[in-house]
């Protein structure tokens, strides 16, 4: 069958239209339609994914002009073993990607796309990652058979006819999605198509053609190619090449009572507090003062150099897609007003009154209410109401805390990074590295119990760099070479932090009560790099002393403090041991300051003597 362009494309980039051309001609679609971006688009796609069962439309009253989209079973979050990176030389993916040659892997997926889009549309998505127009900014095109898909790229990135015109005749990133499944004469269509064997999921980078072919999945990173696989994966092979950085990063900014902002940008791993973080709100006493924490965003940032010696980040996204359980009024109040309409929920519990529920939502959670599944609920119930990787996607100016220069070309100048994972044990609260070679050391090694938030064992430890370790798109190695030439060719080097909100005590109980108390760390660091705050010397680095942090409105004692700041000799001793086996892994492109930096640590943690507090 013929595939119709149901409109022409308002484009004269001639390659795109032929690329498009190409690609309808291989999956076969029963119609192309060029997305324009608009609300009208967007209004209809919903309504027509709600009569054919893809999204239930909730209580306007409740929720207005909000929907929930249930995922098939198989398909609930990233796909870490099916995500490749096809760069032609082996080396240059490195040991913690999952490789193939380009032409191996083309030859594998063609005969899966070819005619993956049958009885379907093609959707065109011309999306900008960043303020359309600015020179961060990037443009992509997205080939979807997924509804679902162009409704939340409208939220999460700039998309549309207006993207069509600022691109011309210029560059832009491929990206071709397909659920890979087709539909028959007369067949009739699932709420979710997906292919249900993970086997048969593929999430696939060309980092030299600048391309992107993901079949077989439909959900979040999988499918919305903007974010974790162009905005991230190619992102970060474009950043080497050009000289800037693509990270795991939220953005946000602290206003001061004086007016003056520091902006900070942080990585924490996949479900490890970014998005709470990034829109953290002071406790009262600093509230009453005037203290304010903005958003520029939750989960990508892009860095580049400006004239000035100074780093200047983006939010390449325009919406949040956010971790819904344990989301509520006092973990994150602006999350809870975010989401309050215009926002699609996926494997979130359905309420009897039409509304959303998820655990941690409430304190006292529904008498009834559908699962997740599409099956009925009780607090009795055995399984979880709402998948732990449900997720929200809504507009990021829908945020009360947003800040002013979210949208603003020219990016807002970065101060500080700062680096966490998720640790029961071992990892101390908040240490300042002592130079920027040791603020990547410590990234480059940051462990992290695993989550939901990709299929898999969770809670296990592993090695995730930089909070990059599934989103490097080239050598991990060359990666942290490209952080220290990056640092060591500015001016002024950002300061380097490394946090932990997660660490326990014996019993199990969190030693830092974390969420809006984690401003009162955040306070010093922005004291700090702007020379007004004292810090000490540890093993591990700078740190602040119990006086140097901002109290007023916690009682938390010294004595907390001491136990959610120790410094365990033998438990450091392991910890480096096990930092080796990243390092042996990446050994042939190791850079010499991560080993040489390894031995200065050990060396200071061998002379201390077993008990001395660090
Ligand atoms: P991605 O969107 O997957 O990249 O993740 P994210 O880093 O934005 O994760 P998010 O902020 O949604 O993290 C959600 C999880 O972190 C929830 O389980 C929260 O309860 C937990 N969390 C966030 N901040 C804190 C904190 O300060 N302390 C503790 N103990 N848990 C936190
Ligand atoms: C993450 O897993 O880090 C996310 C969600 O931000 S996804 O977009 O699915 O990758
Ligand atoms: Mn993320």
């Amino acid at each position: 069958m013929r595939s119709s362009v149901s409109e022409p494309p308002k484009t004269a980039n001639q390659s795109l239209v032929a690329w498009v051309e190409e690609m309808a001609a291989l999956c076969r679609p029963e119609q192309v339609v060029w997305c324009d971006g608009s609300q009208e688009e967007y209004d209809r796609l919903c309504e027509q994914m709600v009569a054919d069962g893809t999204l239930i439309r909730l209580n306007p009253k409740r929720r207005p002009n909000s929907f929930l989209a249930r995922s098939h079973p198989s398909d609930v979050a990233r796909v870490e073993d099916r995500t490749f990176i096809c760069c032609e030389k082996a080396d240059d993916a490195g040991p913690t990607n999952n490789w193939m040659a380009p032409e191996a892997m083309n030859a594998l997926l063609e005969p899966k796309f070819a005619g993956s889009m049958r009885g379907r549309t093609m959707y065109v998505l011309p999306f900008s990652m960043g303020p359309v127009g600015s020179h961060i900014s990037h443009i992509g095109v997205e080939l979807s058979d997924s509804p679902y898909v162009v409704v939340n790229m409208r939220i999460m990135t700039r998309m549309g006819s207006r993207v069509l015109e600022a691109l011309g005749d210029g560059e832009f990133v491929r990206c071709l999605h397909s659920v890979g499944a087709p539909l028959e004469p007369g067949q009739e269509d699932v709420a979710w198509p997906c292919q249900t064997d993970p086997r048969n999921k593929y999430i696939v980078h060309f980092p030299e053609e600048r391309t992107i072919w993901s079949y077989g999945s439909g959900y979040g990173g999988n499918a919305l190619l903007g974010k974790k696989c162009f905005a991230l994966r190619i992102a970060s092979v474009m950043a080497r090449d050009e000289g800037w950085l693509a990270e795991h990063m939220l953005i946000s900014g602290v206003k001061e009572p004086s007016g003056r902002r520091t902006y900070v940008a942080a990585a924490f791993p996949s479900a490890c507090g970014k998005t709470n973080f990034a829109m953290l709100i002071p406790p009262k006493p600093f509230r009453d003062e005037g203290w304010e924490v903005t958003t520029v965003g939750d989960d990508i940032a892009w860095i580049k150099p400006g004239v000035d010696g100074r780093i200047y980040g983006i939010n390449p996204e325009a919406g949040f897609f956010g971790v819904a359980p344990g989301t509520n009024e006092s973990s994150n109040p602006n999350a809870m007003a975010t989401i309050r309409e215009n926002t699609i929920f996926t494997n979130v519990a359905l309420t009897d009154d039409g509304d959303v529920w998820w655990e941690g939502m409430t304190d006292a959670p529904p008498k009834h209410a559908i699962d997740w599944h599409g099956n009925d609920w009780t607090p009795a119930s055995p399984e979880k109401a709402a998948h732990p990787n449900s997720r929200f996607t809504a507009p990021l100016f829908q945020c009360p805390s947003v800040d002013p220069a979210y949208d603003d070309p020219a990016g807002v100048p970065i101060s500080a990074f700062i680096f966490g994972g998720r640790r029961q044990t071992v990892q101390p609260l908040i240490t300042q590295a002592v130079n920027w070679q040791f603020g990547v050391y410590n990234a480059a090694t940051i462990g992290s119990e695993t989550t939901a938030a990709a299929l898999g064992a969770v809670g296990q430890v592993r090695r995730d760099p930089f909070a990059m370790l599934p989103f490097c798109g080239y050598h991990m190695g060359d990666y942290f070479g490209h952080w220290l030439h990056f640092c060591g060719s500015l001016e002024n080097p950002p300061r380097m932090f490394t946090v932990n909100w997660f660490r326990k005590d014996a019993e199990g109980r969190y030693l830092w009560p974390g969420f809006s108390d984690n401003f009162r760390i955040l306070e010093w660091i922005v004291r700090r790099v702007n020379g007004q705050a004292v810090a000490v010397s540890g093993t591990l680095g700078w740190k602040p002393r119990y006086d140097d942090i901002d109290w007023r409105g916690l009682d938390y004692s010294r004595e907390q403090w001491d136990q959610a700041m120790h410094v365990e000799r033998n438990d450091w001793l392991a910890e480096i041991a096990s930092q080796d086996q990243l390092f042996f892994k990446l050994y042939d492109r190791l850079p010499r300051e991560m080993t040489a930096i390894r031995d200065l640590l050990l060396a200071a943690l061998c002379r201390m003597p077993a008990g001395r507090k660090a």
